[in-house]
């Protein structure tokens, strides 16, 4: 089957969302998600949106950025962070996203690690879900979007090293889809990782695919563990995360004898560093995150799923403090993009985790990524806007085709991108998936 559109986006999390509803009305625009539109990992989000406090904020926001990414970020892509992230917010306030506010209205702003002062706001501890939802529903309702779920991209379509569309199997049928504009928002890398708080699906395909045609991809090294999933004792499920905003609300980390041995408030690496060391000092598979000293109504109404989940699992989390150990959470690499998310390849964009901004350095700052996916993807669609050619390119290089089954190619996914971090990363081995 062929599909031709006019901009083909090729995932559904907030990235991919929120460059759909940027796009001009007057574009024919094609989502594609892998399995089903909320199988993201924006939706499972929890802590917040990092946002700058006014302008005045900027320089503070930007060093604590840097700081956390041990200053291997592009500066230029921080000080954009910085810049738009209010604009962001306002527009997702003005979409309806409930976040958590006072009775004057007024919104509140928690703190998490690596930031120096409150600058996260959230809808209790579900953040990406309500603003994955919100950027869902205005996408459903615009005639110019056409949803594809169940559509697997497996490869581009190319000419003279422009992409002109992508293949991908829809609901299992092979399909091209030609398209002026190609935007990768297929997320991060977390399904080739025993141990990771993604979901599983959400495998690196856009990454693999842009290793596979030669496109720009950088900083496979760049991996990040969240310092506390719970521990549940199993090596093979998704990891059910325990945000770090349980920490900026003041939850401390004991280990298994009870004692202290960090500040909570470190950059992530730093902190999860410090939990395999204690690991390994008490010859045990997880420490402590204790929110005992904190009052029951302020758990169960600032962290209802966590609260939830835990007390689900056997925890009373008002009661006994919860196992947690690291697993791996956000890909800081990715297809190598400009400051408007274009990728090597012309007509081609990335943005959202699958992505490489360097806004991130080396490790991630707390509640930066679904920020980073709203900012960079509103850039991509406007550089789509201003420079989208008025005509469809349809003619090919060769006939699209495609290699092998769904199977064929999520192993061959799977090979490219452990055997790239593997390059880069060997002492990692052992936490991957093995083929
Ligand atoms: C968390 O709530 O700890 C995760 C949010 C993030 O990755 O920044």
């Amino acid at each position: 089957m062929n599909i031709h559109t006019d901009v083909l986006i090729v995932g559904t999390g907030a990235a991919g969302l929120y460059c759909a509803l940027n796009l001009r009305k007057d574009l024919n625009i094609t989502l594609l998600s892998k399995s089903s539109a909320n199988e993201c990992n924006s939706f499972l989000a929890q802590g917040g949106i990092s946002v700058a406090r006014g302008e005045k904020d900027f320089p503070s926001f930007i060093d604590d950025t840097l700081k956390a990414g041990n200053h291997k970020n592009d500066k230029k892509a921080v000080k954009v962070l910085a810049s738009e992230s209010m604009d962001a917010i306002d527009n997702l306030v003005s979409l309806g996203v409930p976040f958590d506010s006072d009775l004057e209205g007024n919104l509140r702003y928690t703190r998490e690690g690596a930031h120096s002062i409150n600058r996260i706001v959230h809808c209790e501890d579900r953040t990406g879900e309500k603003v994955h939802s919100y950027l869902l529903k205005e996408a459903l309702k615009r005639d110019n979007i056409t949803m594809l779920e169940d559509s697997f991209l497996v490869d581009l379509i190319t000419k003279n090293n422009k992409c002109i569309g992508g293949i991908a199997f829809s609901k299992n049928s092979p399909t091209n889809i030609f398209a002026k504009s190609v935007v990768i928002a297929t997320g991060g890398i977390g399904g080739l990782f025993n141990n990771s708080t993604n979901f599983q699906s959400i495998s690196g395909d856009g990454i693999a695919i842009a290793l596979r045609r030669g496109i720009d991809v950088v900083n496979m090294n760049y991996i990040q563990f969240h310092p506390t999933s719970l521990y549940d004792g199993s090596s093979m499920n998704r990891k059910f995360l325990i945000s770090e905003a349980v920490r900026g609300e003041g939850a401390k980390l004991l280990n298994v004898n009870g004692e202290k041995f960090v500040d909570e408030l470190l950059p992530r690496d730093k902190v999860t560093a410090a939990i395999f060391k204690e690991e390994m000092k008490t010859s045990s598979n997880f420490v402590y995150l204790d929110t005992t000293f904190m009052k029951k109504d302020f758990l169960v109404k600032r962290f209802p799923m966590i609260y939830n989940e835990c007390f689900k699992r056997g925890i009373d989390i008002s009661n006994e403090p919860i196992p947690v150990t690291p697993a791996q959470h956000y890909f800081m690499g990715g297809i190598n993009v400009d400051l408007n998310s274009k990728t090597s390849m012309e007509n081609l964009y990335a943005c959202g985790e699958a992505s490489c901004t360097g806004v991130h350095g080396s490790n991630r700052l707390a509640s930066n990524s679904l920020l980073e996916g709203l900012v960079f993807s509103k850039r991509a669609a406007t550089h789509i806007n201003n420079n989208i050619k008025p005509y469809s390119i349809c003619f090919y290089d060769s006939t699209p085709s495609i290699e092998g089954d769904k199977d064929y190619y999520k192993k061959l996914f799977k090979n490219i991108l452990i055997r790239a971090i593997c390059d880069v990363r060997g002492d990692i081995v052992n936490e991957l998936v093995a083929l």
